[in-house]
């Protein structure tokens, strides 16, 4: 696997990854309509806002992007692998290269809204959960703090 900097180009191949690792995710607690506001979310046109905020990786395997990282100061914003691809440590990988990127900078709180499924994979990669976080349009999630140490 290829990994390298997340490029304004990939946007859209972006956003189409992350849709379908939702829509194939356990979405127990969620209603469709919230399933698909979190897709939105994720739209290839939200990825390019402040696109000079944020540090992104991606895993390429045969040509295609297969995983996403992506840093806002000191919020992760996105971690996402394709269901063909989960369990095979490469989202590990990716948040190891996000807690680099924040200890480069200077950040040593990292922060980050996970939905109820991925809760486990945060908890074993030594995330503590904070407290409850409720939104309108995306239902529940929890927030989740680590701390980084060079
Ligand atoms: C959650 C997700 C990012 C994990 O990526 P992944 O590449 O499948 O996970 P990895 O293979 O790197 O797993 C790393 C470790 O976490 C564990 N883990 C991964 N997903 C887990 C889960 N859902 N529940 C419990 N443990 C999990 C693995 O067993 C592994 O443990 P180990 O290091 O002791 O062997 C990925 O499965 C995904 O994209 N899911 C759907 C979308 C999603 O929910 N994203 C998070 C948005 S908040």
């Amino acid at each position: 696997m290829l990994i390298r900097k997340f490029e304004l180009r990939d946007s859209i191949e972006v956003s189409k990854l992350i849709r379908n690792a939702i829509l194939n995710r356990d979405n127990r607690g969620y209603t469709i309509e919230q399933i698909f506001s979190i897709c939105n979310h994720h739209s290839g046109e939200n990825m390019m806002l402040d696109f000079d905020k944020k540090i992104g990786h991606v895993g390429i395997i045969d040509g295609k992007i297969i995983g996403v990282s992506m840093l806002r100061e000191g919020e992760v914003t996105k971690v996402f692998i394709d269901p063909e691809y989960q369990g095979r440590g490469i989202g590990k990988q990716l948040m190891n290269l996000i807690e680099k990127e924040a200890i480069n900078r200077g950040i040593r709180k990292l922060w980050l809204i996970s939905s109820l499924p991925a809760i486990k994979f945060y908890e074993n990669l030594g995330w503590k959960t904070v407290g409850d976080f409720f939104h309108e349009k995306w239902g529940k999630a929890v927030r989740m703090e680590k701390e980084v140490i060079r």
